[in-house]
């Protein structure tokens, strides 16, 4: 891709550096950094006068990169970049699409609304869509969603024998059911009970006819590690196999990956959107085909 320079929030360097590759792109110059009070410094070395400018940046852990993500974009604007394209692996803020109680934030429309005054077009993987059915009904502008369903199924196919998928609860279905299709491996979904606000227990169905196969846990993101866990108490209790799981996004608050392998994950598995020593399934050329077809200039 020529008249093409693609930038790199800290953090997302190996990604970025595999798409320049691919896409045979100008690697974009820029200093990000903070002041010794805590302040973001942005400088832009390359010139991106008429060039589509696409900036990098997986937004997990997102307060702490926006802002840089921000200062970068408007600046690639003002010295005359545009198209500016966010490829954005992993799009956070999806979770709290509606008031839960009263008084509640609904941060996925203010945080859409936010990246839509920055930046003019957005590619992204399984974004969490549970209430809504596209992130056009929050988004204003034009976005790509891609979907790993079909190489989380190459990767199970490849890896395991006899695999029975399962999904943590309901909202897991979308991805668990596709997942299966593609892999032609049947799945269940486990039901959540909400006791309190954060008492979780789960219902087994009928597991009798899965107990030779390798029970593998397929969920959009893995964050506190809780749902897995207690999908995993929940296995044992019927007398399942150690389970493989597998997050789309490995968001991993804290020590999630390690309570993970302490309640008995035989393997955790997660794609590249966010880097992490779990990741198996790789999204780079996914992102590079995408970025060629919606970018204005094609080689
Ligand atoms: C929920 O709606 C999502 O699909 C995941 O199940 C959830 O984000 C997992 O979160 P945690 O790892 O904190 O239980």
């Amino acid at each position: 891709m020529s008249n093409c320079v693609l930038f790199t929030i800290p953090g997302n360097e190996v990604l970025a550096n595999s798409l320049i590759k691919l896409l045979h792109a100008e690697p974009g110059e820029a200093i990000i950094r903070h002041f010794p009070d805590g302040e973001t410094y942005v400088k832009v070395n390359s010139n991106v006068h008429e060039k589509e400018a696409i900036i990098v940046c997986s937004l997990h852990q997102p307060d702490d990169k926006i802002l840089p993500l921000y200062f970068l974009a408007q600046t690639l604007k003002e010295f005359g970049a545009f198209p500016v394209t966010l490829v954005v692996p992993y799009l956070a803020y999806m979770q709290q699409d509606k008031r839960f109680s009263n008084g509640e934030c609904i941060s996925s429309e203010l945080f859409a609304r936010l990246l839509s005054s920055f930046v003019d077009k957005l590619i992204t993987i399984d974004p969490h869509l549970h209430r809504r059915t596209s992130l056009d009904e929050i988004y204003s502008i034009h976005t790509s969603v891609l979907h790993v369903s079909h190489m989380v199924s190459k990767w199970i196919n490849e890896n395991i024998e006899q695999p029975v998928l399962i999904g943590p609860d309901s909202e897991s279905e979308q991805w668990v059911s596709k997942v299966a299709a593609d892999a032609n491996a049947p799945y269940t979904i486990l039901e959540k009970d909400f006791k309190s606000n954060s008492v979780v227990t789960l219902s087994v169905p009928q597991f009798e006819e899965y107990k030779k196969h390798t029970p593998v846990l397929v969920d959009d993101i893995i964050a506190t590690g809780n749902t897995m866990i207690e999908s995993i108490e929940a296995l044992k209790e019927v007398g399942m196999k150690a389970p493989v799981c597998i997050g789309i996004h490995a968001v991993f608050a804290e020590l999630a990956y390690d309570r993970l392998i302490k309640a008995g994950a035989e393997k955790v598995v997660t794609c590249n959107t966010i880097a992490h020593p779990s990741n198996a399934v790789y999204i780079d050329e996914l992102l590079a085909q995408q970025i060629c077809k919606s970018s204005f200039v094609i080689d």
